[in-house]
């Protein structure tokens, strides 16, 4: 080819060979590689030096993102049956909707942050994981990790975000269904729907997470549907037990008692997660405000506040108060709660709530008396923006008055 003309043609084509390598290296493979490389020692041979720099950089930036992939994470995984799950595998859908049963969750898709949880739970939790990072170990001597999981307690106590945290431990993609999601009301779909789901997830190396698993007793409550029903329970239970050396199976509900004790069995391992406990709201609430600063006795008031909440009761105040202190920098926190405690009547303790929302002294002397909390005048007095002898005249001002 003459010079020229060869330089022509570099020119109105590379745009098209440059991205046609692109869409190629987004899913590569040996060949793929082979024959970018071929092109760019080509081009690099006839002196088009930028455009061979361009396809290297395609190539390092593919590389980079194989690294990722998780195909590379998962190691240890050699011997667990079944194929690979990527990001063009296609999921099976619903007949009558077409929606999808299940996503797909790849481990670095999932939350890197451990949830919080009292020691004893997070002891127990870690015991699962490492089973589960010693598969392969495991098997060599003829053993397995648990193979099912169930996770149950109160709403927002962090159960789907431990599920998913556990999946990415484990290091494989998830498989995760809603089960209303699986729930039709033409006849036979709902069973066809798990079956389905099943089979796929039986077919990959993945974990399944079913997460609002009660929402299949919610079907009892229909008389019309007992056969329905009746079917939909044996085809979960014949699915859970096809998973069996398949890979991990994690069901979350928080309506366990509406549960099936056949389907209870099934799960080799049952964790309660319940409402958390003083010292882990403290935790959770100092690790949602972050980076807002509280001293210790704002962060007890905050806890006092927030008494037989839950973890997403927690992660919702503390937004509240980032909005709080951002848009006023020097609001009060007694205030500011008072605002939350008017506006969340749910997140509020009703009798608190209606102290903290009348006289200010009836809610100093609450504070005071709190056996649990036992707060100091000095705390309560840096709360409510007054030094310690203030406090305590005004009080005695107060019960005087009272006795009039
Ligand atoms: N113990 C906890 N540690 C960390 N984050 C938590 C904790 N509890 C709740 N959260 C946060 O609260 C929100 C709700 O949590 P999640 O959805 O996991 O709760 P859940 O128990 O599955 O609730 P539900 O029963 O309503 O499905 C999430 O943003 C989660 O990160
Ligand atoms: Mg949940």
């Amino acid at each position: 080819m003459e010079k020229v003309f060869e330089n022509d043609f570099m020119l109105k084509y590379f745009n098209i060979i440059q991205a046609l390598s692109r869409s190629a290296l987004a899913t590569p493979n040996e060949a793929i590689v082979h024959q970018i490389k071929r092109l760019k020692e080509s081009l690099e041979k006839d002196g088009f030096t930028k455009e061979a720099k361009s396809l290297d950089a395609l190539m390092e930036s593919s590389e980079s993102a194989l690294d990722m992939s998780p195909s590379k994470i998962q190691r240890s995984f050699i011997a667990l049956k079944g194929e690979e799950l990527t990001h063009k595998t296609t999921m099976p859908v619903d007949k009558e909707t077409s929606t999808p049963l299940a996503e797909i969750f790849f481990p670095n898709d999932l939350p890197e942050k451990a949830p919080i949880f009292d020691e004893n739970i997070q002891l127990a939790i870690q015991t699962i994981v490492n089973e589960w990072k010693k598969f392969d170990e495991l098997l060599e001597i003829n053993a397995t990790p648990a193979s099912s999981c169930l996770i149950y307690g109160a709403p927002g106590t962090g159960k789907t975000h431990l599920a998913k945290w556990i999946a990415r431990q484990i290091g494989i993609p998830v498989v995760l269904a809603r089960l209303e999601g699986l729930m039709s009301s033409y006849l036979g779909t709902t069973s066809r729907n798990i079956g389905n789901l099943f089979a796929f997830a039986n077919r990959y190396k993945c974990i399944l997470l079913l997460d609002e698993f009660d929402a299949i007793a919610k079907l009892r409550n229909d008389p019309q549907e007992v056969g329905e029903v009746k079917r939909v329970v044996n085809t979960l239970l014949q699915s859970l037990d096809s998973r069996h050396e398949k890979g991990f199976t994690i069901g979350v509900t928080n309506h366990e008692s509406l549960l099936d004790p056949a389907i209870w069995r099934r799960f080799d391992i049952q964790i309660e997660i319940p409402n958390p406990s003083l010292e882990v709201i403290i935790r959770l609430l100092k690790h949602f405000t972050s980076p807002l600063e509280f001293n210790e006795s704002e962060i007890k008031f905050l806890a006092w506040c927030l008494e037989g909440s839950s973890g997403a009761d927690a992660e919702m105040l503390s937004k509240w108060l980032k909005r709080a202190f951002v848009i006023e920098k020097g609001s009060n926190i007694v205030e500011v709660m008072k605002q939350f405690a008017l506006l969340n009547s749910g997140r509020v303790d009703t009798k608190k709530r209606n102290i903290m929302l009348h006289r200010d002294e009836d809610f100093m002397g609450l504070l005071l008396n709190d056996k649990v909390f036992s707060f100091k005048q000095k705390d309560i007095a840096s709360l409510f923006g007054m030094t310690p002898s203030n406090l305590s005249k005004h009080l005695s001002k107060f019960k005087d008055s009272e006795k009039i």
